[in-house]
């Protein structure tokens, strides 16, 4: 129920203006987000790339204007030149949502966010980096893979997330787990119905098991994104039965959440990525954040009353 409110949250304007007008909620989103321009998202860079890798995301979704959409695209090819400019593209790639790309447009909503797509892989390519196209709800994972799979032809090292919370995701690791995929694994952040996800979060963490049995068999490059600690355990455990070396996965964790973790990864020599968000449209992905975690949502009540 907690979940379901939350995201609702996360799509009403009312409480967003409220959030984004609070002085006292900054330091908090500061926690999740690396800050609202591209030198704040470059300089977390910087910082983390010197022992982990990064993933940068341009925030925005559901965008509803073309324009909007041509502007995303212009904020990740000027990201890709910068990243090139200042060395730094063998260590950070960017994630996308297509909804940010005019996926939701009302029309050509999917031809435009493919072309838009096409145009940032480009610039990933002429900057020597990758390109990781995150998953939205439910609604969206047939057009989502549909257009990863067509960006594939052009650019075979193009990402993709699956949810492990959806009961079909099974299915899409075994397609996917093909030469050269490179497949994120999440739990999955949206409120979801129980007719087409796992609502249990035991049964979660079992799907999520077996999705990494069959991407860890595959032929694909899994990166595993979780910060939970029994998960990333097993990840190693089945990495190793798999016949995986450290260079065969990576694990990724988001900006701001379990950071000792990832440096002790890092410091094992393990492949250990960080997705670091930036931004003025960080709203929803703040209320995500603030909604997987009770005490987030406690810290953040007490921090507006200025306790
Ligand atoms: P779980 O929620 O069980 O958390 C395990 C532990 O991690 C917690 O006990 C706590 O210690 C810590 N933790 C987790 N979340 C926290 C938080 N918000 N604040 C503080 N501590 C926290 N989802 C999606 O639907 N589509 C996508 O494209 C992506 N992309 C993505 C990329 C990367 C790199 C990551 C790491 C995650 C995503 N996600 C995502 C989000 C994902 O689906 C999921 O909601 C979060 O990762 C939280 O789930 P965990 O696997 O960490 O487990």
């Amino acid at each position: 129920m907690l979940r379901s409110a939350i995201i609702a949250a996360s799509r009403s304007r009312k409480c967003r203006s409220l959030v984004e007008n609070l002085p006292l909620a900054r330091p908090i989103v500061d926690r999740f987000v690396a800050g609202e321009r591209v030198t704040d998202a470059l300089a977390a860079t910087r910082e983390l790339t010197r022992d982990r890798l990064v993933t940068l995301d341009h925030l925005g979704e559901d965008t509803q204007e073309r324009v909007q959409a041509d502007a995303a695209v212009e904020a990740y090819r000027s990201l890709l030149g910068t990243l090139a400019d200042e060395g730094l593209a063998a260590k950070a790639e960017v994630s996308v949502k297509l909804s940010a790309l005019g996926r939701t447009l009302p029309r050509d909503g999917d031809k435009i966010a493919l072309e838009g797509a096409r145009a940032i892989c480009e610039a990933a390519a002429s900057a020597g980096t990758t390109v990781t196209v995150d998953m939205e709800d439910h609604t969206t994972v047939d057009a989502t893979l549909s257009i990863v799979r067509e960006l594939r032809v052009d650019f075979p090292w193009v990402g993709a997330v699956l949810q492990a919370y959806l009961r079909r995701t099974e299915g899409d690791c075994a397609d996917l787990a093909g030469p050269g995929s490179r497949v994120r694994l999440c739990k999955g952040a949206y409120d979801e119905p129980a007719s087409v996800a796992y609502r249990d979060r035991a049964d979660v963490d079992a799907s999520y098991v077996r999705c990494l049995k069959i991407l860890m068999h595959g032929d694909g490059y899994p990166m595993v994104a979780t910060h939970d600690p029994r998960l990333i355990a097993i990840a190693q455990d089945v990495a190793l039965r798999a016949g995986r070396g450290r260079e065969g996965y990576e694990h990724q964790m988001l900006f701001g959440i379990r950071a000792d973790e990832q440096q002790r990864l890092a410091a094992r020599g393990l492949r250990m990525r960080v997705y670091v968000p930036y931004g003025g449209e960080w709203y929803p992905y703040f209320v995500r954040r603030l909604g997987e975690r009770p005490a987030n949502l406690a810290f953040f009540a007490r921090a507006l009353v200025g306790r």
